[in-house]
């Protein structure tokens, strides 16, 4: 694992996002796993400047890790539209180019293991971004979650929805289920970047660098993988250096 620290959220922000440039140019097709959250709002817009006007955007295709069920594409607050407007409009990318789960479908798990099949049938996943919440979680993978579980529908916990409150109008409208990725589905991907920033994600960190291998920190699953780059601002860094 490489870990990286940098000054501030702006060059974090540059630097992942020209890693995934860099990515993007040496291959003639990529599949990028994507994430949303506060975090890689700064990462996209950096990414969408080096891609813009390029015609290699035809070569990418994008797989979101997790969606809230119960939002329609089209609401405010679902993944589906902040990856509309942080990446997939800014970069006019198709319909057929762009996936994330579907959190309004009839059946849940049907959803679920058609995501993780479509993920297979390109190939999986080449890159992946990766945030990780307060409790360690990846995609939405709490803690308690098994390493090998593929994309499965989950029930939120507490702290979850109240950290991504402040997104909504109220905590009650927080959706308390989603479908993610599984760790498993996660870990297949060839290549893993995660970003973090902000003092409150130090004790995830300082897990996934210096802890042992624990279902209780979903993201020391990580430490299973042979190429993983962690982007750190300094305050995310403050227990580990
Ligand atoms: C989002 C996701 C989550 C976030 C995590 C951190 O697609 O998979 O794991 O990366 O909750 O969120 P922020 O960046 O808002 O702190």
């Amino acid at each position: 694992m490489k870990v990286m620290v940098v000054e501030n959220y702006k060059e974090l922000s540059q630097k992942s996002a020209q890693m995934f440039y860099q990515s993007i140019i040496n291959k003639r097709a990529i599949n990028l796993g994507l994430a949303t959250g506060g975090t890689p709002v700064g990462f996209y817009q950096e990414l969408v400047k080096f891609l813009k006007g390029h015609d290699m955007t035809e070569c990418i295709r994008t797989f979101n890790l997790d969606e809230y069920i119960g939002l329609s594409k089209g609401n405010p607050n679902s993944f589906y539209t902040f990856m509309n407007d942080h990446f997939y409009k800014p970069l006019n990318l198709s319909d057929d180019q762009t996936f994330i789960p579907n959190g309004k479908a009839d059946d849940l798990e049907d959803e679920s293991s058609q995501y993780e099949t479509l993920i297979q049938s390109y190939g999986g996943i080449d890159l992946q971004l990766l945030g990780v919440g307060e409790n360690g979680h990846i995609g939405f993978n709490e803690p308690g979650s098994h390493f090998e579980q593929r994309t499965h529908v989950v029930n939120l916990k507490p702290s979850t929805v109240q950290a991504n409150a402040r997104f909504f109008n109220s905590i009650k409208d927080v959706p308390k289920k989603a479908i993610t990725m599984g760790i498993g589905t996660i870990l297949d991907a060839k290549e893993i970047i995660v970003i973090a920033n902000g003092e409150h994600k130090a004790e995830a960190i300082y897990q996934l660098v210096h802890g042992e291998k624990s279902r209780n920190w979903p993201i020391t699953a990580l430490k299973g993988h042979s190429n993983v780059t962690v982007i750190l601002d300094e305050a995310a860094a403050n227990k580990v250096k």
